[in-house]
């Protein structure tokens, strides 16, 4: 998957932090249900990658892929796991390099007109907004706009039910990531029908 094809499978990315990979197959059954085939595993938990492994093997259907990816070893690990592509909550020339030498495709993280640049300069197009509320969202993504027409974000941070189409109608917003649709306790207490419904709620909130 290029970054367009991973930005255009859903409006609503979710970004997850999974405990326990026995969550990884109900999780991934109840955001598809929810109309959500794309899932950000971050690597914050020790069951991320396993839960990657699980998806990708059980579950081909789904676009999965990892985040918080910050170095080349962790892509390695990604890409060995079964990961379609990966997100960044930065950029780095040397992370760039490493997702053309692993041939994976990387999502980086911007939220500076020089960062953008790096991203253009490297024929990247596809990029998050990180922070996105933080780094000024819907004002600064209008900004950039104007010198890099060509980009393409997926704001993510700070987005809900109330912002989300603010960022949605921007032209230069495929998409955006979250965690308020997959709620941690929902996924602790195994109430995959609250995530389904979260989805759905959002998805149908899109104007
Ligand atoms: C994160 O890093 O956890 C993501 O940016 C999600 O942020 P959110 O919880 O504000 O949606």
């Amino acid at each position: 998957m290029n970054g367009f094809d991973v930005m255009s499978v859903s409006p609503i990315v979710p970004v997850i932090a999974i405990k326990d990979e026995k969550d990884a197959l109900p999780l991934a059954k109840a955001l598809s249900e929810g109309g959500v085939n794309v899932m950000e595993i971050t690597l914050r938990t020790e069951a991320g990658l396993k839960a990657v492994e699980i998806i990708s093997k059980e579950m081909p259907e789904m676009n999965v892929g990892t985040g918080t990816v910050c170095n080349e070893e962790d892509l390695i690990a990604s890409k060995k796991a079964g990961a379609k592509f990966v997100f960044s909550p930065g950029i780095s020339q040397e992370l760039i390099d490493a997702s053309i030498k692993h041939d994976i495709t990387l999502i980086p993280g911007v939220s500076t007109s020089s960062e953008v640049m790096l991203a253009q300069n490297n024929n990247i197009y596809y990029c998050k907004l990180f922070p996105a509320t933080l780094s000024g969202g819907v004002d600064i993504l209008k900004a950039f706009s104007g010198p890099y027409a060509k980009m393409n974000f997926c704001p993510t941070g700070g987005v809900n039910l109330a912002n989300l189409n603010d960022f949605l109608n921007l032209k230069n917003v495929l998409c955006v990531g979250g965690t308020w649709f997959v709620p941690k306790d929902a996924i602790a207490n195994n109430d995959f029908d609250k995530i389904t419904r979260l989805c759905k709620e959002a998805i149908n909130s899109i104007k």
